[in-house]
C-alpha cells in the first residue's frame, strides 16, 4: 500500500491543496490547491524544507474583482445552485508581464454543468489575487484542467470539453490570462480527465486519470513529439486506481520528477478526508511509471 502524503502545516491543523500543484519558486517550495472552508476556495502553502509547509494566502468568495475582461462573468456567488467551486487550480507566470496568474475550473457547487475557466492574477505568487472571472474558453465546455509552459515560454491550458469525452489544448496570449486558440483535440470520447502535461528531454508528456467522480481509477499516460498531433495511444501506467490517487501535477525535485497525485475521502461527504500521494515518477522512452524500483 502505498502510504499517503500528509504534509504538516505550521498554522492549520490540515493542509489542504487538493487538485493541486507544487512549484519551486523564489527559493520556496510553494504548493496550490483547494481549500473548500467557509469562503476559503485556493490555498497557498510555502516551504523551505518540503516538510513544514505554511499557508501564506488564501484566495476566497471576497477576493478583489477585475472586470476589465469583456464577456467574462466575475460573480463568485449566486447561480442556480449557490456558492461556486474552483476546482484543480494552477499557476502560471506570464512571459510578458511577470504576473502570476491562476487558473481554476469553475461550478456551482456540486452542479458540473457550468463546466467554465476562470482566472484571477497577482503580482506576487503569494497574492493578493484579483478574480478576473469565468468562461468557457472559445465557447467550449472546461472542466478538469492543468497549464503548461513550453521551452519558448509559450503557455498552455489542457482541459476536458464535451461532457469528459475529449481534452483540448489551447495557446494562451502572452499575458497568460486569455486563450487565444486551440491546439489540439486529444482522444475524442475516452473520458479522460485530470490531465497533467509536462516535457522532459524534448518530449511531450500527458498523464490522465478516467473518469469516476471522486473514486481512483487506471491511469493512462500518453507522449508525442509535438503538442499539436502525433500523440501515442494511451498506456496504463500504476495499478489499477493509480495506486489510489488521481493526477494532480508532475514537478522535479533534487533532479527527478516527482508525481503528485490525491487520494480523495471517496465521495463529496468525505472530501474533506482527503489527502495526497507524492511518488517518484519514472521515465524512459516515454515510458511511464511511478513509484520505487521494481
Ligand atoms: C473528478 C475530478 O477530477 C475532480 O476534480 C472532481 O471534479 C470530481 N471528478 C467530482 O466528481
Amino acid at each position: 500500500m502505498v502510504e499517503s502524503w500528509e504534509p504538516a502545516a505550521v498554522n492549520d491543523e490540515k493542509v489542504h491543496a487538493h487538485g493541486g500543484q507544487i512549484l519551486h519558486e523564489n527559493g520556496f517550495w510553494y504548493f496550490i490547491g483547494e481549500d473548500r472552508r467557509g469562503r476559503s476556495r485556493v490555498s497557498i502553502y510555502r516551504s523551505r524544507d518540503f516538510i513544514s509547509w505554511e499557508r501564506r494566502y488564501t484566495f476566497t468568495l471576497d477576493a478583489a474583482v477585475d472586470n476589465s475582461f469583456p464577456g467574462r462573468d466575475t460573480t463568485l456567488e449566486g447561480g442556480a445552485c449557490g456558492r461556486c467551486n474552483l476546482e484543480r487550480p494552477k499557476i502560471i507566470r506570464s512571459r510578458r508581464s511577470g504576473r502570476y496568474v491562476m487558473w481554476m475550473h469553475f461550478e456551482y457547487e456540486n452542479d458540473y454543468r457550468e463546466a467554465r475557466l476562470a482566472s484571477a492574477w497577482a503580482d506576487s505568487i503569494e497574492g493578493p489575487y484579483f478574480y478576473t472571472g469565468s468562461f468557457r474558453p472559445l465557447g467550449n465546455m472546461s472542466r478538469d484542467l492543468n497549464v503548461f509552459t513550453d521551452d519558448d515560454g509559450q503557455a498552455y491550458i489542457i482541459s476536458t470539453t464535451d461532457d469528459n469525452r475529449t481534452l483540448n489544448i489551447y495557446a494562451l496570449d502572452d499575458d497568460a490570462m486569455s486563450v487565444r486558440e486551440k491546439t489540439a483535440s486529444l482522444f475524442p470520447s475516452r473520458y479522460r480527465e485530470a490531465p497533467v502535461l509536462f516535457k522532459k528531454d524534448g518530449l511531450y508528456h500527458l498523464i490522465t486519470s478516467g473518469c469516476t467522480g471522486w473514486k481512483p481509477n487506471q491511469g493512462m499516460y500518453s507522449w508525442s513529439h509535438t503538442l499539436s498531433e502525433g500523440w501515442n495511444e494511451l498506456v496504463p501506467f500504476g495499478d489499477s486506481t493509480t495506486f489510489d490517487s488521481q493526477p494532480a501535477s508532475v514537478f522535479e525535485k533534487d533532479g527527478k520528477l516527482m508525481y503528485l497525485g490525491d487520494r480523495w475521502g471517496g465521495d463529496r461527504e468525505s472530501y474533506f478526508r482527503s489527502t495526497y500521494v507524492i511518488l517518484p515518477l519514472r521515465l524512459e522512452d516515454g515510458v511511464i511509471e511511478i513509484g520505487d524500483e521494481k
